[in-house]
């Protein structure tokens, strides 16, 4: 099956940035990939350093409050309002950022809003993911493509996978030509269910 609809107008991309320091090489690189989004496509970014997003508390069970703190309930509604949601995390031991994997523990909570449905309106949008890395290896960063692919499968939603790029230094990603060259076909690629490792996969034929 293909997930041609990069191409339509009706998609909106949520960049969701979750690296601990601004301008930094796994921003420039989604932003490579986003410049070729077709014009009408929507974007838009959020800067989990610039949300006030608490810490998460597990209260799933409990009778709680929310939104918890400032920031969750605009969060929340950004990422409902998006088709695709572009997680944008350098790679950290071999996995997404703190700021990343707060942002997923939220959904847990997003989860359980009265009124949200979460787990329903996410089903079938995608998620994707950006990151930079040190290493060249790039297999060193399956820890976070399947943190990713299973949270979609979770959700039932669609996986359009990791792209990779290379760099320490503030900027040095500019130098990855092969990232680059792949940026300009991230978007456009097929993205498939996600299913978890035990799932058979689904004969498209
Ligand atoms: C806390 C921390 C952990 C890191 N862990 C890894 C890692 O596990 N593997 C790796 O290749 N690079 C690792 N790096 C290097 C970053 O992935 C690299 O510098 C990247 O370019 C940072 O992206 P940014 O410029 O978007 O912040 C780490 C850097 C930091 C600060």
């Amino acid at each position: 099956m293909t997930n041609d609809t990069a191409a339509g107008t009706d998609r909106s991309f949520l960049f969701v940035l979750a690296s601990s320091r601004s301008d930094g090489n796994t921003e420039i690189l989604a932003r490579a990939a986003a410049e070729q989004l077709p014009p009408g496509v929507s974007r838009r970014w959020v800067d989990l350093n610039r949300i006030p997003l608490a810490d998460f508390q597990d209260g799933r069970h409990d009778e709680g409050t929310w939104p918890a703190g400032e920031g969750e309930e605009a969060l929340l509604a950004a990422t409902l309002a998006a088709t695709d949601i572009v997680i944008v995390s350098p790679l950290y031991w071999y996995t997404v950022s703190a700021q990343a994997k707060r942002y997923l523990d939220h959904w847990s909570r997003w989860l359980r809003v009265p009124g949200a449905d979460f787990r329903a309106r996410m089903a079938d949008r995608t998620l994707w993911g950006v990151t930079v890395m040190a290493h060249t290896e790039e297999e060193v960063a399956d820890g976070m493509v399947t943190t990713l692919n299973n949270s979609a499968a979770y959700l039932r939603m669609r996986f359009g996978g990791v792209l990779f790029g290379n760099g320490s230094a503030p900027g040095q990603v500019r130098e990855d030509e092969r990232a680059l060259e792949r940026a300009k076909t991230f978007f456009h690629r097929d993205a498939p269910l996600a299913r978890f490792p035990y799932e058979p996969a689904v004969d498209a034929s």
